[in-house]
């Protein structure tokens, strides 16, 4: 739900943000002038700087030198570029391992890592907590009133590489963060099922993290650990972040997210956004064959939910091809710019890139860049140039809102405990649900919100559950209050069936949700691998396709819903398959096999139909359209990722903002191309 105060933005920066990392500790001094020569010419307006910097900013223990950071800073600054400062708490040098060389993560194979990469941190080391205040204090002190300074960038993407760590300083901090969670052992014991398989423990100190073991693990223990490795880097966020609100106060504080890559899932950004004052995300194009542009759109929507609808800010992204995947294309002409100005149309305030000039040495030369290896003569180059002059003029958008239509509900700790082993089966992926879900509803051209599953979701006409595994009784009264209230409700299988210690909830499947779907299920029945099950419409409910499920069906017992879909084949041969329950006002949905393609099409499309939501139509696949609304006025962005021209349909006139005409009725938007209509009125 939407913040009630307008999110803080960089300071000093009037229009979008456009820039990216600047690592110039790589370069001789010469070069800084070059950069911000070219700076100015692209329309760069901020630069993360001082993110990797610790070693030089600190070369031996409590000594400083920030002669070259001082010069840095107030270069840009004469040169009117915004900065967002990094704390370097991502990288301690090479002094601090040596002094502290328990500081390095262990993993939970009992590998000790070593220094030479970044990231190397055991988040319980009081010793590595120590070190990150006082950097963190010494930079807030001397820059905390810098004229350039925008807003402060806490450490990198906390959770990768490494989340959790399994040396004896964390088990130690394990054990007091279960007492204060459970209080005494008997409750871990009840809470994590130690009863089974011989696990229980007679004091607190007997546990452990759950390190490699010879066959699984304890379910429970390992989500709790999760949850434990989760808090542990969010305190030591929060312990940066009041150091530089208490020696810098006003200037925003953030810590760059990666909210949809699934690299990155062990961290719970519902409570990260709480704690930054401004949220930002990173996001890279995974170019595994799937649709980059839905994936790119999802991650957009879901840091926009996570900053709760406000404005956010796109801090990375790249300019071409990473160097991390199996393969790395580049991006094709266009690309870039429809990739920025996606990431604007659903919330963000600008485009950054990692990183400004690309590197000549270390593990990141491979890796685009706003400069690249070519120089200014290069295509990349006017691409870059050409995105800055186009952020400009979206000045207005500035503090607007993006507009959803439906929403999704989403759960770390859901995946977390789903992502265990032993599962009814591997074939079933949760997050495969939920990019499905999204593609389906973002071909239906709908916009997406992304809800944490006891949000109130009134707002919204129609809610999916993808695959909602872990579910409290909470999250039950949610929903059902929610379907009452006349909501629809969509529901995948496989949710609604443990509680927060990952313990099935008593009585039938799904525990949490057999009252708002009107069912239960007797027996899971996962298909081999290639197998498929047929689906049939029974004599009475409406007419419609056979469907085709795999991966899994469920055997349902109907208790007041209705059947729309039973099995023609497999172990529920008869029964049902798809099931709505009128509940109160609304609608609950049940998908008791994975759909794919027109097929869940067909059944999304009738859920929607409940829920009086009628989708964009006359518009061709691949042709985005998002609004984005608020006091300066609604902002129409179309982003045509086909290569032929398409049209768009406005309900106002206004003015294209990228090539400055009026439009009435339709707006042409060229291949590939991408439009801004401030609608009048
Ligand atoms: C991450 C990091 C950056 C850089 C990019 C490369 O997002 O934050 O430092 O490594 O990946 O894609
Ligand atoms: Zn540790």
């Amino acid at each position: 739900m939407p913040h009630p105060q307008p999110a803080p933005t960089p300071l000093g920066l009037r229009g979008p943000a456009f820039g990216g990392d600047y690592n110039p500790e790589q370069w001789p001094e010469e070069v800084w002038h070059e950069d911000v020569r070219l700076m100015r010419e692209a329309g760069v307006t901020m630069v993360s700087v001082g993110i990797f910097s610790w070693a030089l900013l600190e070369p031996e223990p409590g000594r400083y030198d920030f002669g070259w950071l001082d010069r840095l800073l107030d270069l840009l600054h004469v040169n009117g570029v915004r900065v967002d400062l990094g704390t370097p708490t991502v990288a301690p040098p090479a002094w601090f391992y040596r002094a502290h060389p328990d500081a390095l993560p262990l993993t939970a194979d009992g590998v000790r890592y070593a220094f030479g990469s970044r990231g190397a941190i055991c988040h319980s080391s009081p010793a590595y907590r120590q070190a990150a205040a006082g950097i963190t204090e010494q930079l807030a002190r001397r820059y905390g009133t810098h004229p350039a300074l925008a807003m402060w960038h806490v450490h990198n993407e906390y959770g990768v590489p490494v989340s959790a760590c399994y040396c004896d300083t964390c088990a130690a901090h394990f054990r007091r963060w279960l007492a204060a969670r459970h209080g005494t052992v008997e409750a871990v014991n009840e809470a994590w099922g130690t009863a089974f398989w011989g696990q229980r423990y007679h004091t607190l100190d007997e546990i452990q993290p759950p390190r490699a073991t010879p066959t699984v693990g304890n379910p429970a223990q390992r989500l709790d650990y999760a949850r434990f490795a989760d808090a542990t880097m969010r305190e030591n966020f929060t312990a940066e972040r009041d150091i530089l609100h208490r020696l810098a106060p006003g200037v925003p504080v953030t810590t760059n997210f990666m909210t949809a890559l699934s690299q990155c899932e062990s961290v719970d950004y519902w409570a990260w956004g709480r704690e930054v004052d401004l949220v930002t995300n990173d996001h890279y194009l995974i170019t595994d064959g799937r649709r980059t542009h839905v994936n790119l759109a999802m991650a957009a929507d879901l840091t926009r939910s996570v900053a709760g609808g406000a404005p956010w800010l796109l801090l990375e992204h790249s300019a071409g091809g990473v160097n991390w995947q199996p393969r790395n294309p580049a991006k094709l002409p266009g690309e870039m710019a429809r990739n920025s100005l996606a990431h604007v149309a659903r919330g963000s305030e600008g485009a950054m890139f990692f990183q400004w000039r690309q590197s000549r040495r270390g593990a990141e030369k491979f890796h685009s860049a706003m400069v690249p290896q070519a120089g200014t003569d290069s295509r990349v180059w006017r691409e870059v140039s050409a995105l800055g002059a186009d952020l400009g003029r979206l000045e207005g958008i500035r503090g607007t809102r993006t507009v959803a239509d439906v929403a999704m509900l989403w759960d770390w700790q859901s995946w977390w405990a789903q992502r265990l082993e032993w599962r009814p089966s591997e074939d079933h992926d949760a997050r495969e649900r939920a990019d499905t879900f999204y593609a389906a509803l973002y071909d239906h051209h709908l916009t997406v919100d992304f809800a944490h599953p006891d949000a109130d979701l009134s707002a919204y006409p129609l809610v999916v559950v993808p695959a909602l595994y872990l579910a409290t009784e909470e999250t039950g009264r949610n929903l059902r209050r929610y379907v009452e209230g006349g909501g629809t409700l969509v529901v995948s299988y496989f949710s609604g069936i443990v509680d927060a210690d990952d313990a099935v909830h008593p009585g039938p499947y799904p525990g949490a949700l057999r009252d708002v779907l009107g069912l239960t299920v007797e027996e899971f029945s996962p298909l081999l691998d290639g197998h498929t099950v047929r689906l049939t419409t029974p004599e009475g409910a409406p007419e419609g396709p056979d469907l085709t499920g795999d991966v899994w069906s469920d055997v349902v017992v109907p208790r007041g819903a209705e059947t729309l879909w039973t099995y023609a084949d497999g172990l529920p041969a008869g029964r049902p398959a798809i099931t709505r329950n009128r509940l109160g006002e609304g609608t609950a949905w049940y998908v008791s096999t994975r759909l794919s393609g027109p097929d869940l099409d067909t059944v999304l499309g009738r859920a929607l139909a409940d829920a009086g939501v009628t989708p964009r139509t006359g518009l061709a696949h691949d042709v985005e359209v998002v609004r984005r609304t608020g006091e300066t006025g609604t902002y129409l962005f179309a982003i045509n990722h086909t290569d032929a021209p398409a049209g768009v349909r406005l309900d106002a006139p206004g003015t294209e903002l990228l090539t400055g005409q009026g439009v009435v009725e339709e707006l042409t938007v060229p291949a590939g191309a991408v439009r801004v209509v401030r609608l009048d009125g």
